[in-house]
C-alpha cells in the first residue's frame, strides 16, 4: 500500500483537488490539467455529480491517476472502489474508515491533523497521510514537529496552499506532494476556460517536479 501510494505521488508534485458542480465540465477539466502536465487528480464527494464525473473521468483519460477525495464514511469508500478508484483521500479519520481501508484492494490516504490522529493511523500500518487542514493546523512548522516522534510518516498537504507557499511544504523531506484547490479556480471552471486552466496547471508542474 505505502508502495503504491508512493507510485502515484512520485508522478506529481501537485495533485489538484476538484469538486464538479456540473457533470459535463468534468472531461474538459480533467484533461485540461492533464494535458497541462498534472496527471494525479483528486475530484471529491462533495457534489451530487461526483461519482458520475469520476467515471466519466476514468473513461475517457485512464491514463490519469485518480483519487476520489472527501470519503466520508466506508460506504462512501466503497462506491469510490467501483467507480474506478486508484486511491482515496478522506478529509480527517475514523477507526471505522481505518479498519475498512486495510481490507481494500484500493489505498487510503488518510486525513490527520495532530499527532494522536497519526498514531491511531500508524498502529493500523498506515505511513502515508493526508496533512489537513494544513495551514489551519500548524502548516510547515506542524510537520517538522511530526518528525520528530514519526520520522518515517510522509505527507501530501492540502488546506491553503497555492503557488506562494507550495514551496516550502516540497522543501520538508516528509512532504510527497502538495494538493489544493488553486488550480481549478472557480472564476475559470464557470466561464469554461479549459486553456486557462491548462495554464494553471502547466505553470504548476513546471515549477514544482520531481
Ligand atoms: C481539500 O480537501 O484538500 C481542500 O478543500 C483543499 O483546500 P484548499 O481549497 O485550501 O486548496
Amino acid at each position: 500500500r505505502t508502495t503504491e501510494l508512493d507510485s502515484i505521488c512520485l508522478k506529481a508534485e501537485v495533485i489538484p483537488v476538484i469538486a464538479i458542480q456540473r457533470v459535463e465540465d468534468a472531461v474538459p477539466l480533467a484533461r485540461a490539467l492533464y494535458d497541462g502536465g498534472l496527471t494525479v487528480l483528486e475530484i471529491t464527494l462533495r457534489t451530487d455529480c461526483a461519482l458520475e464525473a469520476i467515471k466519466r473521468i476514468n473513461e475517457a483519460l485512464p491514463q490519469a491517476s485518480i483519487g476520489v477525495g472527501t470519503v466520508l464514511t466506508p460506504a462512501q469508500y466503497r462506491q469510490a472502489e467501483e467507480v474506478g478508484a486508484d486511491f482515496i483521500v478522506t478529509p480527517g479519520t475514523t477507526e471505522a474508515l481505518y479498519r475498512y481501508g486495510v481490507t481494500s484492494p484500493v489505498p487510503m490516504l488518510p486525513g490527520v491533523a495532530t499527532v494522536s490522529e497519526l498514531m491511531t493511523g500508524w498502529q493500523y500500518g498506515y505511513r502515508r497521510f493526508k496533512f489537513f487542514p494544513a495551514e489551519a493546523s500548524g502548516g510547515v512548522k506542524a510537520l517538522k514537529a511530526f518528525a520528530g516522534p514519526l520520522p518515517d510518516a510522509r505527507f501530501c498537504p492540502t488546506g491553503g496552499i497555492n503557488l506562494d507557499n507550495a514551496e516550502d511544504y516540497l522543501a520538508l523531506k516528509s512532504v510527497m506532494c502538495v494538493g489544493g484547490s488553486w488550480l481549478t479556480p472557480k472564476s475559470l471552471v464557470e466561464a469554461e476556460d479549459w486553456s486557462g486552466i491548462r495554464q494553471l496547471a502547466r505553470e504548476a508542474a513546471t515549477r514544482f517536479h520531481h
